[in-house]
């Protein structure tokens, strides 16, 4: 990718919204803060060429190549800071680690006041690696193997989320042999349906994640977990689903918990002093999208939580929440190279960038929409039917498809915001394409966090 990104040669108009023919938005180099994380703008002279963090993307693109996650770190520690106060000290925050977890996102988080939640042994080692205290981390999964059960015990982490009956007796097993007591949360299913895409919706009764509120498995586990030895009791663990962006369910998973709290204390006499309300705060991928913010959630669990205790009489218990999307998801952006312009006569114009599927495999699997700028330059404004599509063998759309782009020429860059969540943590090397870096950018500095593929990767895993 060289300085010079714009050869001469026809311009073939600009993307329009899919869909969307009759109402081209008002301006085309405008950039949504809403979509957007914190630091990006436009220069406001006539090229126009977008920043972010203080680094300006024909610098980025020349410096680390494209595709690449370019992810903005001032927004990152804001968001982060953000949840820590809307809850307080009362409360505990822990970062969702599936939806993007690096060594430096970690210290980051330490940094931070937050906690980590993993769902893996090689999560796990990122977190403990990068020096996050054993302590501040849960581990959560609904088939930890034998192996990530003793490898969690051993470390000392602080939470284990026990998600079934089988997971009781074998953690009680590890945790005797190690000759410890582990503190446990048991994962409910407190039979929400949250207004998600089905494959990211948690709460509902058929699925393979918790303990089923209404169907007394919950209870049942509670029973057993109070009676077996190694195991410590400290709550009670939900999480609705994720891209949420109605709180209502939050509300109502809440009041079910605190419900099972007081049941709890009714036939055993015990007052379980903590729970976890899961994470699922959606955010906003295009203009669209209406996402609450941390404090409105906060305030309105705690509330929830306090005045369901006092009609019950319990002592509130401390709260967790484990936001993924909504801290990381806004603040990463992914710069991609046009290399290819095809107008297809009577149809669309068909824009290919230089990556996809392999690094966002969210359109594909859940017809999520993003939004897409022209970065290198200002568009003109004349307005055409065209999609953004990547290099892999697929038919199917796998990059956005809405949203202006400008005006798309070979070696144009352009960027997808919003995509800093479950797009590394979800790459693949589909077509052996190489995963992109991850490049931090702050205050005029970019550093790669997490360095870009080569083939000789690929081929030390490929022993022949
Ligand atoms: N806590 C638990 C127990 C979870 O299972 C999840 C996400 C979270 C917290 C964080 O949820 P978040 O705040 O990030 O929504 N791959 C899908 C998302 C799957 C989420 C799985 N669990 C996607 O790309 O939309």
């Amino acid at each position: 990718m060289s300085r010079s990104a714009h050869p001469a040669g026809p311009r073939h108009g600009d993307v329009m919204p899919e869909g969307h023919v009759s109402a081209p938005p008002a301006d085309l180099n405008a950039l949504d803060p809403k979509v957007w994380s914190r630091t990006v703008a436009r220069a406001a002279d006539a090229e126009g060429v977008v920043s972010v963090g203080g680094m300006d993307v024909l610098t980025l693109a020349e410096q680390f190549g494209t595709p690449a996650y370019i992810l903005d770190e001032q927004d990152f520690r804001a968001r982060c800071r953000a949840w820590r106060d809307a809850f307080g000290t009362g409360a505990d925050v822990y970062y969702a680690g599936k939806a993007f977890l690096s060594r430096a996102v970690v210290r980051w988080l330490h940094e931070e006041g937050l906690n980590v939640d993993v769902c893996s042994g090689g999560e796990l080692t990122v977190a403990l690696s990068a020096g996050m205290p054993a302590e501040r981390i849960a581990f959560h999964g609904n088939n930890k193997s034998q192996a990530e059960l003793e490898y969690a015990v051993k470390s000392g982490v602080g939470h284990i989320v026990v998600d079934s009956f089988d997971e009781l007796v074998r953690l009680s097993w590890i945790a005797r042999q190690q000759g410890i007591r582990q503190r446990i949360l048991i994962r409910v299913t407190v039979g929400v349906e949250a207004h998600t895409h089905e494959f990211i919706a948690t709460a509902h009764e058929d699925q393979k994640f918790g303990l089923s509120l209404s169907g007394g498995m919950a209870a049942e586990a509670v029973r057993r977990a109070l009676t077996l030895d190694g195991l410590e009791l400290a709550g009670i663990h939900s999480h609705i689903g994720s891209q949420i962006f109605d709180t209502a369910g939050f509300e109502v998973a809440a009041r079910r918990v605190v419900g099972l709290l007081a049941e709890i204390k009714a036939e055993h006499g015990v007052e379980l002093p903590e729970i976890d309300l899961g994470g699922g705060l959606g955010i906003a991928y295009t203009s669209d999208d209406d996402p609450r913010e941390p404090a409105e959630i906060a305030a309105s669990l705690t509330e929830i939580v306090r005045r369901e205790c006092a009609a019950e009489g319990l002592t509130p218990p401390r709260i967790s929440v484990e936001p993924g999307r909504a801290i990381v998801g806004p603040t990463a952006l992914t710069l991609y190279q046009v290399g290819t312009v095809k107008p297809l006569e009577g149809l669309r114009t068909y824009v290919s960038v230089d990556g996809g599927m392999s690094d966002n495999i969210r359109t594909a699997l859940y017809d999520a929409e993003y939004s897409v700028a022209l970065v290198s330059r200002r568009s003109a404004a004349e307005p055409m039917l065209s999609r953004v599509v990547g290099k892999h063998c697929e038919p199917a759309t796998s990059c956005p498809r809405r949203l202006p782009a400008g005006r798309p020429a070979p070696g144009d860059l352009l960027a997808v915001p919003a995509t800093g969540a479950y797009c590394r943590s979800m790459a693949s090397n589909y077509n052996h394409a190489l995963k992109p870096p991850v490049v931090a950018v702050s205050e005029g500095e970019a550093r790669v966090i997490v360095r870009r593929e080569t083939e000789e990767d690929l081929l030390r895993l490929d022993i022949g």
